[in-house]
């Protein structure tokens, strides 16, 4: 089994003793339930860093929405049965009062790319997670740190901080792992009725015509607006944003002159979804 610890003192004495035989270390911070796409990471950590850590905290600065915090699955025991079999070397699970003590002032903002998409309907959303991912690097003192394209704004959210703030640590992109019919996998899923969940990968497989059309010339603002009407149509309730941005700095795209995402966030009933798909001028 994957040896366990919850404090930062206990964190930094393995960490030290790695650090002393001369071992690269890598961190993959999560917030549990973990499925396939965690566990991917997990796996290009183990196959690029001496030692990986996996961090489970269910960060609450982070959720802008009190009833979907409480709704967020926990499961340690399973999620530490689903990385033993990996290799994973330390499961770093904090309680809120060891990552937030009496007292905490500080916060970690991150201007620019936190702004519009998720950031615009999440207020304070991309704080929580600033503070907690610079706080995990400063905790685990880790080589590497691999995050998930899935959440494409998140992964460039930490890139600007690293660099603004010249974290020593090195952030490894890694695609977003998907069930068979498209649905990207996230720890939300489990929330669809089956109704919901066979009209979720429409958001996918609309995105991936959407971007195969964009790639082929079709104008932006038309094909994006038809997107949106094949994703409510197909059963979605609300189409929160749609659009189309830089790959390498988010930048509002009008035209696709340059490599890009496609992103989008949509609430199919009480689940909120989000997605992308990267697509270039041919
Ligand atoms: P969480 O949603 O648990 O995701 C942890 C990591 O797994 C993130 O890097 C995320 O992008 C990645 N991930 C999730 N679903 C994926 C999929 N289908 N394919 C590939 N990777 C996937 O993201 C967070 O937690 C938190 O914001 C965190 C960074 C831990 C800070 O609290």
């Amino acid at each position: 089994s994957v040896p366990i610890v919850r404090t930062v003192a206990a964190l930094r004495e393995i960490v030290a003793a790695w650090r002393r035989s001369g071992a690269s270390v890598a961190v993959v911070p999560t917030m549990g339930a973990l499925h396939e796409g965690h566990l991917s990471l997990v796996r290009s950590a183990l196959q690029t860093a001496d030692r990986v850590i996996v961090t489970l905290f269910v960060n609450p600065r982070q959720f802008n929405n009190a009833a979907d915090l409480a709704a967020y699955p926990r499961t340690e025991n399973e999620d530490a049965a689903k990385l033993a079999p990996l290799g994973a070397h330390l499961l770093y699970v904090p309680d809120p009062e060891e990552m937030y003590p009496a007292g905490f002032a500080t916060t970690v903002s991150v201007s620019g790319v936190s702004e519009g998409l998720c950031g615009a309907f999440r207020p304070g959303h991309f704080d929580g997670v600033a503070t907690v991912v610079a706080k995990l690097f400063l905790q685990t003192g880790a080589d590497l740190a691999f995050f998930g394209e899935k959440d494409f704004q998140q992964l460039h959210v930490v890139n600007r901080m690293v660099r603004d703030l010249d974290i020593p640590v090195t952030v490894v992109p890694c695609p977003t792992v998907r069930e068979a019919d498209g649905l990207a996998l996230s720890s939300r899923n489990v929330r669809l009725s089956p109704a919901e969940r066979s009209v979720a990968p429409k958001l996918a497989s609309v995105l991936l015509e959407t971007a195969e059309r964009l790639a082929n010339g079709s104008p932006v603002m038309p094909t994006l607006d038809e997107a949106r009407v094949a994703i409510l149509a197909a059963g979605y309730r609300e189409v929160e944003y749609l659009e189309l941005r830089a790959e390498t700095d988010l930048q509002s795209l009008a035209g696709l002159d340059r490599p890009a995402r496609l992103v989008a966030a949509a609430w199919l009933g009480e689940t909120r979804l989000i997605d992308n798909i990267s697509t270039s001028p041919s």
